[in-house]
């Protein structure tokens, strides 16, 4: 596969014990997507320890372009503010989306209900460049499901299983699950 041997390097190198809330394998797909992507703006809604934020921010430093906005409602920068790549910004998502830029590729992971993910999504639709990829985790949420379920027909959708790990609960007896979803552009 393209860039296993980076994916490879950046697994020796991966924070450890943080990843209860995101798989490794997860963090590994957004590294390649970002390689594929070549975001020249990434977004991340739900930073926590930081795991996820690290296969992004370790992309666009080999990709040698782009910025990650990364939000949360915590104070979770440490995990993030010493990569260059990064802007950590502390604040509800839904105060915080609306003032940043065009984006190219978001990964969104913050509260997982509906109306949240709905508002977010709300929020981030006139923000988005054409082409641009959007990775909704935790899709297996009831609240999650709907939003992608909802999103209109510009969007080419596909639905990704996640695996199973001991220190991850189910959902509802459920893995986790992945959404991504393509921005065609306006009609
Ligand atoms: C599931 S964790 C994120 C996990 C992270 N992506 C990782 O790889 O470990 C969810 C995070 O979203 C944040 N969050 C929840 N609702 C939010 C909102 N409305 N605005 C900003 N952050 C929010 C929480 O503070 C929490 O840190």
């Amino acid at each position: 596969m393209k860039y296993q041997a980076e994916i490879a390097a950046a697994r020796q190198k991966r924070p450890e014990g943080v990843h209860v809330s995101c798989e490794p394998q997860v963090g590994e797909l957004l590294y390649a997507l970002i390689r594929l992507a070549q975001p020249g703006v990434a977004v991340e809604l739900g930073v926590f320890l930081g795991y996820s934020s690290y296969y992004m921010l370790s992309a666009l430093a080999a990709n040698g372009s782009g910025r990650l906005y990364a939000v949360d409602r915590e104070d979770c920068g440490s995990g993030v503010q010493n990569a260059p790549e990064c802007v950590f910004i502390q604040g509800d998502s839904r105060a915080v989306v609306p003032g940043l830029p065009m984006m190219d590729f978001v990964f969104i992971d913050s509260d997982h209900s509906y109306n949240v993910t709905r508002a977010e999504t709300d929020l981030l639709l006139p923000k988005l460049n054409p082409g641009a990829v959007l990775v909704f985790h935790d899709a297996s949420f009831d609240g999650v499901a709907q939003v992608v379920a909802e999103l209109p027909p510009q969007f080419q959708r596909i639905s990704l299983p996640t695996p199973v790990l001991p220190d991850r609960a189910l959902i509802r007896g459920r893995p986790s699950g992945l959404a991504v979803v393509r921005f065609a552009g306006v009609a």
